[in-house]
């Protein structure tokens, strides 16, 4: 008896009978780009790892910094935000931001690898500022966006005095000669970083103390050169290339630049998102961009519309400035953050003053902090003025920027949970601005089998797809569509047999066949028996708990 959909076939019967128009799920936050070569998808992985694997001391660790991995910072989910925060210092002079490299400015590093190396914050510091982890995302998208298309928007003089002046951070590369052309900064909150690959050299070496062919030199902790020779015991630089000739540095370069978009449901179509045009959001956080066509771009980067909801520009943000001058960004500059995985940030704002409690209260937290002075002063107050249902509906709006298709309870999760939901508005009509529309992922205003056909391929912690009644359609379609009663709601027909747990091939009988299967997929999440998206030991002895025939 096959009772597995092993097929596409199996998987996908309903969408080309009931819609022509076919959808491609969107990638859940911290997955990789779509459409990757093996190549690149290759690359992806074994930067993931460099971005997860701490420096030891004899590796490039310290001997000051702020901690061992890329990871330990940027962690929700990998390569994103973080709620670890670092700290700036320098002097103020009335109100100008002088910067003191010779007392170990402007970046603290906190921690040394031993007691006697560590930075503390010098007396002279009259300024600190704390930075929180930010993460744009899709780094290589951003990348990708041409200068001339962040500079579109640019209107220093305010020439169409709406009080809004975003400007351009121009910005030498690391790895660029001296008297090249300066490129438009986008990454970092100052928007004083222009490439991943410079932020990697950058990164490695003020959080972590990695010497590396960006950035060869160490920091002294508090300029204290002596202090140095004493601590520093690896010859710089650290950072070397690995059996392929990469560094560590490109490694997590080629991790950060094919990680995906966070997704966003609903796509479109939201009131919410009337208002946030309305309110003037829409001139700093704008919606939509399109890379590059350059040839020189992967396919995967070339030419993709993304939605960060974001210029990338510089703005004066009155009293939030943290009174640093970065480059040429100014105390009170801040560069307009992405809002594309918005729903999961806490803290928010550089500072990570908006934090804790409901969605909802972090937002408006934000929102405010955007006045009384400044460029966002205007949709501060625009927003303080909104009615409660548009103030709801912005909300949910700004909720729907890193949520996952179908993720109903909102946890990151498509589960069982979430079918059940799913389950419930079968055959309803929905729209944008309802919570039901989470699952009506081809958009086409009722929550049909289609959708549930979707769901199938995305569910996770729910073992193989069945087809108990071999009618060739997964057996949570036939749930969904009420054609297979599932009364106790297990996502298993009342009326099929128990399912045969382990049985990989779908002969009927679970056997070495379907142990080495098992021991094939070690490790990742292929042979996962138990629903902890990996497969080990505790896999093994489900299978063999159920070895022998199952019919
Ligand atoms: C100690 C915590 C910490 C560690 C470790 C760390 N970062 Fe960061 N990261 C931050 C903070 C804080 C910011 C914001 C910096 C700023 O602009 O002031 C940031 C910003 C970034 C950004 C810019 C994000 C954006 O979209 O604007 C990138 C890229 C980045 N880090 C990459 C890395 C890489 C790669 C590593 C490892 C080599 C790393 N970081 C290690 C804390 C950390
Ligand atoms: C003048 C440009 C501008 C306008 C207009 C603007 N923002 Fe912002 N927004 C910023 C900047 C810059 C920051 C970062 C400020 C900081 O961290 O100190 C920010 C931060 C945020 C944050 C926190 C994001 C995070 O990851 O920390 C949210 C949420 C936000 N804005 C929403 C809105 C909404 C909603 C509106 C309209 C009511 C709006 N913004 C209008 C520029 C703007």
């Amino acid at each position: 008896m096959k009772h597995i959909c092993l097929t596409i076939a199996c998987v996908l019967p309903l969408i080309s009978t009931f819609t022509s128009a076919q959808v491609t799920l969107q990638p859940k936050a911290g997955a990789p780009l779509a459409g990757l070569t093996l190549t690149q998808y290759e690359a992806f992985t074994i930067g993931a790892l460099s971005y997860q694997t701490p420096l030891t001391i004899a590796t490039g660790l310290g001997p000051a910094f702020n901690k061992g991995g890329c990871m330990s910072c940027h962690a929700n989910p990998l390569g994103g935000w973080g709620a670890i925060a670092v700290t700036r210092f320098g002097m103020d002079e009335k109100g100008e931001f002088i910067d003191i490299p010779e007392l170990g400015g402007s970046l603290l590093q906190a921690e040394a690898i031993s007691q006697a190396c560590r930075e503390v914050l010098p007396p002279e510091a009259s300024v600190t500022a704390t930075r929180i982890t930010n993460s744009s995302m899709a780094f290589g998208m951003i990348e990708a966006i041409s200068d001339a298309n962040i500079s579109a928007n640019a209107d220093p003089s305010d020439d169409n005095v709406d009080g809004i002046s975003g400007r351009v951070h121009w910005v030498l590369p690391l790895e660029d000669t001296a008297g090249s052309p300066l490129r438009a900064g986008r990454f970092g909150w100052k928007a004083q970083v222009a490439t991943v690959l410079t932020f990697s050299g950058d990164a490695s070496l003020n959080e972590m103390g990695l010497t590396n062919r960006l950035v060869p030199t160490e920091n002294a902790p508090n300029g204290n050169a002596v202090l140095l020779s004493q601590c520093d015991t690896v010859a710089d630089p650290e950072d070397g290339p690995d059996d392929s000739g990469k560094h560590f540095i490109d490694r997590v370069t080629d991790f950060q630049r094919f990680l995906g978009p966070p997704p966003q449901t609903p796509k479109t179509g939201m009131a919410g998102e009337v208002v946030f045009n309305a309110a003037g959001c829409a001139s700093c956080h704008i919606a939509s961009w399109t890379t590059s066509k350059s040839k020189s771009l992967e396919v995967a980067l070339r030419g993709k519309t993304i939605r960060p909801y974001c210029d990338f520009l510089l703005h004066d943000m009155g009293t939030l400035g943290d009174g640093i001058q970065q480059g040429d960004a100014t105390e009170q500059e801040f560069r307009t953050p992405t809002l594309w995985n918005l729903r999961s940030r806490d803290p928010m704002l550089h500072n990570g003053t908006a934090a804790g409690g409901l969605f909802a209260d972090r937002v408006a937290l934000a929102i405010n902090a955007h006045g009384p002075f400044g460029e966002g002063a205007a949709s501060a107050a625009a927003f303080e003025a909104l009615s409660t249902g548009d103030r709801a509906a912005m909300i949910a709006f700004l909720d729907s920027l890193g949520r996952a298709e179908f993720d109903y309870d909102g946890d990151g999760v498509r589960d069982l949970e979430d079918f059940t939901i799913l389950r419930g508005y079968a055959g309803v009509a929905t729209n944008p601005n309802l919570p039901s529309a989470i699952g009506d992922v081809d958009q086409n205003g009722v929550i049909n089998a289609v959708d549930a056909t979707y769901f199938v391929q995305v569910i996770e912690g729910f073992g193989p797809m069945r087809d108990c009644n071999n009618n060739g359609i997964a057996d949570l379609v036939d749930i969904f569509s009420a054609t297979m009663p599932d009364a106790d709601g297990d996502g298993q027909g009342d009326n099929c047999p128990a399912p045969c747990v382990g049985d990989f091939n779908a002969d009927g009988v679970v056997d070495a066949a379907d142990l080495a299967t098992l021991l094939n997929a070690w490790g990742t999440a292929g042979g996962d028996l138990n629903a902890d998206a990996t497969t080990d030991a505790a896999d093994i002895a489900v299978l063999l708990n159920g070895w022998g025939s199952c019919r």
